[in-house]
């Protein structure tokens, strides 16, 4: 199935210039152009909201399924556009900052969650308080980058749900709450529901949940956050529904002590490689495979989330997805090197490796925003591209960005391309707008990648933008072939 891989070395050519698909294997653009106005103009009209937190109101976020091509669609819909509010939504700046004070705490919860262990038993120091510890309520901003709207329950109670490929777990709030955050839609009832099942102690679904407990014979729940936040309640069996797509049994966490800013959102839809994720339970009906496009910031579209093996696009670049027995939601991809300009910057293979131990590593994640590599890597990286850039006025580092320029001004600027050279041979190369962002209203641009405060590297979402990804149970990660 993946013998095209070899000859299939070149992602960029889909993504950037139908034409270059033709082009010889190694070749790929040395420069492109940034379309700094139509940037701007992104920057100052942003996605319009689709609902405001103050009234309460939900939007009509919907879905569609096409099973006889053995998939099914949701849309997936970045914060920025289901939250904003007046202080936000015309404030670029305001946004930008925000973001990033999330990611620094995403970044820092992430690298909490695998610098544990060492000494005794690697895995245990893993396992329990920090399930699912990705998940950073950040207290004052909220969590979660881009949602989905699912049916629960029978009949189906619309809820707006965060998506994470780095969780395993669903949940959603539950009545009775004692403790419950706020979220758009009413709490879900159990009570109301036909086709929710408790799940009793003794079951295999409650043995897969690392901290489970009983009581009264019903097999509970608890997640803990980094940051203090926290979700307990009761496991049960429910039914989803994605658009017209119903599926039953789905083992979900049902919170009745809830902490957390999950800005809105009922709970939290697990997408990450582990036994008890969405993606996990579904192996068999969907054979663990999804699709997703993060939709272009500044754009009025909708991104998407697909799910089943009809969602496996012909001619994408696939690239092996490697397993971390020590976090076994992430999906981990073989990076060897990053290019700029036609370039391989020299880095060792090594910085990118993921250890035998289970540390270092490159990481997909839909939850970080701004890519990180180790501090030797980005250095050298960013040095490539500013030695490159020669010609672009520089401007200071604005927030955890040290290469800004001031743009302000231009129509249009020339950029050197950026690239991630994947083990086995694909190059993925970015967009111009995937790697140098606005970070106000008047034209100051940063290359939008950070150094990581351990080995660990994270492809965030900023560069995942507008490609469409797929992972595949099988084993594999592909990149595009649409854009999106
Ligand atoms: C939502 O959109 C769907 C499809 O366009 C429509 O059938 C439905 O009536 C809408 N619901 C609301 C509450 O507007
Ligand atoms: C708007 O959102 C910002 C950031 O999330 C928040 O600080 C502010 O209180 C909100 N304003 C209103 C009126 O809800
Ligand atoms: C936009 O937000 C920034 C950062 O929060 C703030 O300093 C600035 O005053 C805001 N600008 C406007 C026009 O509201
Ligand atoms: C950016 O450049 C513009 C025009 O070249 C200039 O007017 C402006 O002062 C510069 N901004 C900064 C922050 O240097």
């Amino acid at each position: 199935m993946f013998t095209s891989l070899a000859a299939l070395p070149l992602i960029t050519a889909a993504l950037l210039l139908c034409s270059m698909a033709a082009a010889a294997a190694t070749s790929y653009p040395d420069f492109q152009l940034l379309n700094v106005k139509q940037t701007l103009l992104g920057t100052e009209k942003p996605n319009k909201p689709l609902e405001t937190s103050e009234d309460n109101k939900v939007s009509n976020v919907t879905s569609e399924s096409d099973d006889r091509q053995g998939k099914w669609k949701l849309k997936l819909v970045h914060r920025d556009k289901l939250f904003s509010n007046k202080t936000t939504l015309h404030n670029h700046s305001h946004r930008f900052h925000a973001r990033m004070q999330r990611d620094v705490k995403r970044v820092a919860s992430i690298l909490r969650r695998l610098s544990g262990g060492g000494g005794h038993d690697g895995a245990a120091a893993y396992e329990v308080n920090d399930f699912g510890s990705e998940v950073v309520s950040g207290m004052d901003q909220g969590s979660g980058e881009y949602f989905v709207r699912i049916g629960v329950g029978s009949p189906p109670r619309n809820q707006y749900m965060v998506i994470d490929s780095g969780s395993d777990i669903v949940w959603v709030q539950c009545q009775p709450c004692s403790q419950c955050y706020r979220q758009s839609d009413p709490v879900f009832d159990p009570a109301a529901s036909a086709s929710y099942s408790g799940v009793s102690c003794g079951s295999s679904v409650c043995d897969q949940i690392e901290n489970s407990g009983c009581h009264a014979g019903r097999c509970r729940y608890e997640v803990m956050y980094g940051d203090g936040s926290y979700t307990k309640g009761t496991m049960a069996l429910e039914t989803l529904t994605f658009g017209r797509t119903v599926i039953k049994n789905v083992a979900i966490g049902c919170g009745h002590v809830n902490r957390g800013m999950f800005i809105g959102a009922a709970g939290l839809l697990g997408i990450g490689g582990g036994y008890m994720s969405l993606v996990g339970q579904l192996g068999g009906q969907t054979g663990g495979a999804f699709s997703y496009c993060l939709v272009s910031r500044g754009t009025d579209a909708s991104g998407s989330l697909v799910f089943g093996r009809g969602a496996m696009p012909v001619g994408a670049s696939w690239v092996p997805l490697l397993r971390n027995p020590r976090a076994p939601s992430f999906y981990y991809v073989g990076l060897s090197g990053l290019g700029v300009g036609g370039i391989r910057v020299p880095i060792s293979e090594d910085i990118f490796r993921l250890t035998e131990l289970g540390y270092g590593g490159v990481v997909m994640d839909t939850g970080t925003a701004v890519t990180r590599f180790p501090a030797s890597a980005y250095s050298a990286f960013r040095d490539a591209f500013i030695a490159q850039t020669g010609n672009l006025p520089r401007a200071s580092g604005v927030s955890i960005f040290d290469t800004c320029y001031n743009l302000s001004g231009f129509v249009s600027v020339r950029v050197p391309t950026v690239s991630f050279y994947f083990s086995g041979g694909p190059i993925l190369t970015l967009p111009a707008r995937n790697f140098l962002i606005p970070v106000d209203d008047v034209g100051t641009f940063c290359f939008a990648f950070a150094s990581s405060a351990s080995g660990l590297s994270i492809i965030g979402n900023i560069q995942q933008e507008g490609i469409q990804i797929s992972f595949d149970s099988n084993g594999y990660v592909g990149f595009g072939p649409n854009v999106c």
